[in-house]
């Protein structure tokens, strides 16, 4: 375990198993379809790759990149970074994130998306903080729920490190 780790929340075998039983779930409700799945960068990265390879249909994959910021509105507004590479316009899409806090990005993400001429908008995450939740946004599939502690690992970051983790930890409280 890494020094700066105070215990681990989920290991590396739950986030495996997980993920099958995840791709098994899309493998059956899309039978017939061709989803493209749409990571948020950076977080989602090792998230996408564990799914995507348990996955038995044609699929796509793309990603997009935001910084999410609370202005006027309630629920903020996001800044695109990167946007996605090909066009969306009838697809179905199964957006995949690492966690949902206060709901903010992936509400204006699925948002931009229907914009963008989607036809159907999912969502994917890996954790879910319920407690959290700022704006009334709900995920389609969730790996786990985690209590309101700041998590690491397995994508998620403190200062852009951490995200080569294995597993989803808790960091020590030296370590902030
Ligand atoms: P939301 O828009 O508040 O739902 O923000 C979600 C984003 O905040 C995630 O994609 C993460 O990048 C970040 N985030 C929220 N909670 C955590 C955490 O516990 N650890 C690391 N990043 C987090
Ligand atoms: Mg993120």
């Amino acid at each position: 375990m890494h020094s700066d780790i105070k215990f681990i929340l989920i290991s590396e075998e739950e986030i495996a198993r997980r993920c099958r039983d995840l791709a098994d779930a899309i493998n059956h409700d899309y039978v017939g379809r061709q989803p493209v799945l749409v990571g948020l960068l950076k977080g989602s990265v090792p998230f996408m790759a564990e799914l995507m390879k348990r996955i038995t249909l044609n699929i796509e994959i793309d990603f997009m990149d935001v910084k999410s910021y609370v202005g006027t509105e309630s629920c903020g507004d996001v800044q695109i970074i990167k946007d996605l590479d090909s066009s969306v316009l009838g697809d179905d899409i199964i957006l995949v994130e690492d966690i949902i806090d206060t709901g903010r990005t992936l509400k204006k993400v699925r948002d931009l998306l229907y914009q963008k001429g989607a036809r159907d908008v999912k969502i994917i995450s890996l954790l879910d903080k319920p407690d959290r939740r700022v704006c009334d946004i709900k995920a389609d599939y969730v790996g786990f729920e985690v209590p309101d502690a700041f998590v690491v690992g397995f994508g998620l970051d403190f200062n852009q490190k951490y995200r080569n983790l294995p597993y989803i930890g808790v960091l020590k409280d030296e370590c902030y």
